[in-house]
């Protein structure tokens, strides 16, 4: 087997690798071009690839020996998924080993961004900090209030658990209708199912936790906004495109919201100039899973899918089961 990896591994996924391939392993920060990706898949049958890594038609019709996307990542919105089933080219991912992790970040961009802590630490660098006074910084407590899942599937429901510690009553949306899972999140999380402006009106925070589908882009937007309680604190550590950019740099400027503490941007690494100005957002570059713990556990989880799959056994994380007889027949060729 040959693969190309476009970042670098833990050692010891690195190792499982190459124990069974020929690694190709591309080092650096910078993001490979489209050009480079396809000139170092010349002759390869998998690439281990990043968010960054756009995988469509016309990528994949110029590396005809590619079987395998193994991305390491839980979102595969960078991936045309069907271009790759009817090519006969598997895709993995990586879902559940991140979940603690980024609920705990987006755990912390709402505690921030509701305490205005990062407001508060740029006060005290820039020395403007004259002694305690009643009404420094107030922000908002959580216990007591309603808090808005836009996406209740594994990390929304890390979310929730998180959540109900802190006294937060939950809603949420979701994108199907299953009685059953409803009745299970009603049970563990006493949260019920709305719609998405039932979920803006009533929520004194919301965090977004679905993925980036046609169906989702600027699904939050100025409309959203316009239904927000003005006091409401927004958090969004699943893709920058879910929320319509503009919108929010308007909606915060403007207090029609009183907060937002993001992870993800809807041109990553550009970030609006607008949020850069504003004191009511707190902001981290992407780094919802940047725990040692799980991104070991994401190179593991990546890895493992990949021999699996050249094993003859389709692996638990494809994306696209489907297209699993074609990549058979196309191993067998
Ligand atoms: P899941 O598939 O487990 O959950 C996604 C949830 O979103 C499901 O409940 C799904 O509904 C719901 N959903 C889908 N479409 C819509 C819609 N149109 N409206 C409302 N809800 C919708 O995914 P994960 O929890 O594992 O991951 C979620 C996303 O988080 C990833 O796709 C990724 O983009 C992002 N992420 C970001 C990280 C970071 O570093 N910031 C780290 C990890 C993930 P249903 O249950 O009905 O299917
Ligand atoms: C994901 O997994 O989708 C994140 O964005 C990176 O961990």
């Amino acid at each position: 087997m040959n693969v190309l990896v476009t970042g670098i591994l833990s050692e010891k996924a690195a190792q499982r690798l190459n124990q069974i391939a020929t690694v190709d392993t591309y080092e650096s920060d910078d993001a490979l071009s489209e050009e480079q990706v396809v000139a170092r898949l010349d002759g390869k049958n998998a690439l281990v690839c990043l968010l960054g890594d756009k995988i469509d038609a016309r990528l994949l019709d110029k590396c005809p020996d590619l079987k395998l996307v193994a991305n390491v990542a839980v979102g595969y919105d960078n991936i045309k998924v069907a271009d790759a089933t009817s090519r006969g080219v598997l895709i993995t991912n990586t879902p559940g080993v991140l979940d603690n992790a980024t609920a705990d970040l987006a755990f912390g961009l709402l505690l921030s961004a509701a305490r205005r802590i990062g407001e508060s630490d740029r006060f005290v660098r820039a020395g403007k900090w004259q002694g305690w006074s009643r009404d420094l910084m107030l922000g908002q407590e959580l216990n007591g209030k309603t808090l808005g899942i836009i996406g209740m599937g594994r990390i929304g429901k890390a979310f929730a658990k998180r959540a109900q510690a802190f006294g937060l009553k939950i809603i949420y949306t979701k994108k199907s209708s299953d009685q059953s899972k409803e009745s299970e999140l009603k049970e563990s999380f006493d949260a019920d199912k709305v719609d998405l402006d039932s979920l803006c009106e009533r929520s004194d925070f919301i965090s977004i936790h679905c993925p980036l589908t046609p169906a989702t882009r600027h699904l939050v937007g100025s409309a959203q906004f316009a239904k927000m309680k003005s006091d409401c604190v927004l958090v969004n550590t699943s893709r920058g495109a879910v929320i319509d950019e503009a919108a929010l740099v308007e909606a915060l400027s403007t207090n029609r919201i009183a907060a937002a503490g993001l992870d993800v941007f809807e041109r990553e690494p550009e970030v609006s100039p607008g949020l850069l100005k504003l004191e009511n957002v707190v902001m981290t570059p992407h780094i919802g899973s940047a725990s040692q713990e799980t991104r070991d556990a994401m190179d593991e989880l990546a890895i493992s899918g990949l021999i699996s799959a050249f094993e003859n056994k389709c692996p638990k994380n494809a994306v696209n089961p489907e297209a699993w007889d074609a990549f058979v027949k196309r191993l067998k060729k």
